[in-house]
């Protein structure tokens, strides 16, 4: 299986465990989609270990088997209540052993105690520049307000609603004549970037939390911080 072969890799002279990312999708994945296509086109030292759906019609859930890669629905109304399903939830991402799980469009608001298990290791991506806009309707939001500058947010997931620390963020302007889908679309152009570049600083170790910020390192390998000197280092 290429997934048992290819559990540690060399990565820059240094042995490095292969690690596994669990994406959760409630439809077309898009951002799923650019995790998956950077995976492979940068070779990184990780799997996309499974694609799990809470809607057996998510689009997405045919790109990541036409990928191989392992899919699974979860569908809430099979479970009495929030936390029956994300217990249901939690225990097939379990199986599947992830390092990290990423939330990719995952239309369900988590319970704490999901949050908590998968504390430091749960990524979202939210479309707006946050703090401003949690919730629905972002970019109607952002119109309504009037602002010139709107985006995008991966942040670590905590119990409290699209409120995490932050991991990297990416602004677009607000043209005067755009409405909810032209807004959307330049903001999602922005997400496909930002959210594979986010994942891939996780998986090469690279994300410090501390008092509810995240720091961004070197790599351990990078010529600009060798073994003996202090690591270079800035916050993302
Ligand atoms: C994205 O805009 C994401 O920020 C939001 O839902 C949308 C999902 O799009 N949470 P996709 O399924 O990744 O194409």
């Amino acid at each position: 299986m290429e997934a048992e072969a290819g559990l540690i890799s060399a990565a820059a002279g240094t042995m490095r465990a292969m690690k596994r990312i669990v994406i959760l999708i409630s439809g077309r994945g898009s951002n799923m989609q650019a995790i998956v296509n950077a995976a492979h086109a940068e070779s990184w030292p990780a799997q996309i270990a499974a694609v799990i759906s809470n809607r057996a019609d998510a689009e997405g859930l045919a790109f990541a088997a036409a990928h191989h890669i392992p899919t699974a629905v979860v569908i809430s109304k099979n479970y009495p209540d929030r936390a029956a399903f994300d217990a249901a939830l939690r225990s097939v991402i379990d199986a599947y052993a992830p390092d990290l799980v990423v939330l990719a469009g995952f239309m369900r608001i988590l319970t704490a105690p999901f949050a908590e298990h998968y504390a430091g290791r749960l990524l979202n991506i939210h479309p707006s520049l946050l703090p401003s806009f949690p919730g629905l309707d972002t970019h109607r939001q952002a119109l309504q307000a009037g602002v010139k500058l709107h985006g995008a947010s991966v942040h670590f997931v905590t119990s409290a609603l699209d409120a995490g620390p932050i991991v990297a963020q990416a602004a677009v302007e607000v043209l005067p004549d755009d409405d909810e889908a032209t807004l959307a679309a330049r903001v999602l152009a922005q997400e496909h970037v930002i959210y594979p570049r986010a994942v891939r600083w996780f998986i090469e170790d690279r994300l410090r939390l501390e008092h509810n910020q995240v720091r961004l390192v070197e790599p351990a390998s990078s010529p600009a911080a060798p073994s003996g000197t202090g690591l270079q280092e800035r916050t993302a």
